[in-house]
């Protein structure tokens, strides 16, 4: 495929041969100014080497990469195949001629070609993604508590024991309980054993291992007898201080089956000796920790951001594979600017039999934008918020306030890795 759009560059855009790895491995190094160690080098150049790989090539050379990882996903009511963007890339030289725009059209297509109905991706920068219908999906909080003293509880922890496992027995130990978290929780990865031992765990220390920002080896925590699915666990690091009080732990992942469960696993952190301060980068914002708290000055919220980006590539596809919370009858307006066969009106029936979403001449009870669709898709953020913020409209009185109670979810949609 050729583009050639006015002012534009005229790029080729084409699969990247397994021979132009390390080409695209130093195009990604230049866009992202990193100057990687071997070890951690050849652990991306592996994950491209695994993912769809579109190049943009000018005159025969390479000026723009983007992989894209081919995972499943949870979705309210089950999990979905969807194309994991990464490796973004666009030459300095080459930046703002299209060149990304045309490695995304690349990208649908073959979404569309292996049923993908989809795309992910975490933003370098939350401006880029929005005019290619990505909107943000999830959310999270970053956490400090602030653990100089015992963290007060307004529940009982559960009592059973808590033990410290090997890593690298980590991943057939935790799967169970992460698995069970798939149907509660939207937006979380498939997980297969090496995305647990390369992401959350960094077994072959390829991400930063050991010393990252002087944070020492991976430890993990289980609540619950061997042998059983534990009912909790927790991935961590510790960091020491100057002041031989003052060390840092810093919690990567945290699952637990209940809320003493979780008051445990937290309980535990909170009194690790020589440490006062709990540092958690990403928790849900519905983190039960901090309402079960008893002094929720003890637990700050530090930074609120968007998390995991979607993209409904195709939205039939992706509206009927969704469970629904209530039902719902009406006729949305969708605008769709980058990928118009989404576009047009189109009557959406759902309920918790399913979903039919058909074109239509009806007037619209609704209009919204296909990136405010992929925002509320989750269950992340209700569709009102984006109506009182201008960014859709309601024809219909009561139209937002139905489609939201048909969107909802239990619990919100949440993903801890970052990248
Ligand atoms: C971000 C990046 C991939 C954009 O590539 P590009 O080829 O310059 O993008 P395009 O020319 O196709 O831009 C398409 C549109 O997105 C806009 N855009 C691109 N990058 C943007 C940014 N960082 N912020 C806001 N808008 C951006 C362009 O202005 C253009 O808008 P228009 O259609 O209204 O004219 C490139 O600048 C890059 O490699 N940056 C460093 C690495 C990085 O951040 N990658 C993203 C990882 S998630």
């Amino acid at each position: 495929m050729t583009t050639d759009d006015d002012a534009r560059t005229t790029t080729d855009i084409r699969d990247i041969p397994e021979s132009e790895l390390d080409q695209a491995m130093d195009l990604v190094c230049l866009a992202f100014h990193l100057k990687l160690a071997d070890k951690t080098r050849t652990y991306h150049r592996d994950l491209l080497q695994d993912c769809a790989r579109i190049g943009a090539y000018d005159g025969g050379r390479l000026v723009g990469v983007a992989g894209a990882h081919r995972l499943d996903f949870s979705v309210p009511g089950g999990q979905l195949p969807c194309a994991v963007l990464d490796f973004v890339s666009v030459a300095p030289t080459h930046r703002r001629r299209g060149v990304l725009a045309s490695m995304m059209d690349e990208l649908w297509r073959r979404c569309a070609d292996e049923g993908r109905p989809v795309s992910c991706l975490w933003a370098s920068e939350s401006g880029i993604y929005g005019r290619f219908g990505y909107g943000a999906a999830t959310e999270s909080l970053r956490i400090e508590i602030d653990s100089s003293r015992p963290l007060a509880l307004r529940i009982t922890p559960d009592s059973r024991p808590l033990r410290l496992i090997d890593p690298a027995d980590a991943p057939a130990v935790l799967a169970p309980r992460y698995d069970a978290t798939l149907p509660q929780r939207a937006g979380r990865f498939v997980r297969d054993e090496f995305w647990w031992r390369n992401g959350v765990l960094d077994l072959d220390g390829a991400r930063g291992g050991d010393d990252r920002d002087g944070f020492g080896a991976v430890r993990v925590v289980v609540l619950g007898a061997p042998g059983e699915v534990p009912a909790g666990y927790a991935v961590y690091r510790t960091r020491g201080s100057g002041d031989v009080r003052a060390g840092t732990v810093s919690v990567e992942e945290l699952e637990a089956d209940s809320a003493p469960a979780a008051a445990a696993l937290w309980s535990y952190l909170a009194a690790i000796d020589l440490t006062s301060t709990v540092r958690v980068p990403a928790r849900p914002a519905d983190d039960p920790l901090l309402y079960l708290v008893a002094d929720r000055d003890q637990v700050r919220v530090t930074a609120q951001e968007p998390s995991l980006w979607i993209r409904l590539v195709d939205v039939h596809a992706a509206l009927t594979a969704r469970s629904w919370a209530a039902p719902v009858d009406l006729v949305v307006d969708l605008r769709d600017t980058a990928l118009p066969v989404n576009a047009g009106r189109f009557r959406l029936t759902a309920g918790p039999e399913g979903a039919t979403w058909h074109p239509t001449d009806e007037a619209p009870d609704l209009s919204l934008d296909v990136r405010e669709l992929a925002s509320c898709y989750l269950g992340g953020t209700p569709l009102r918020h984006f109506v009182h913020a201008g960014l859709a409209t309601e024809h219909t009185p009561g139209a937002v306030r139905r489609l939201d109670a048909a969107l909802a979810t239990e619990w919100l949609p949440f993903i801890a890795e970052s990248d």
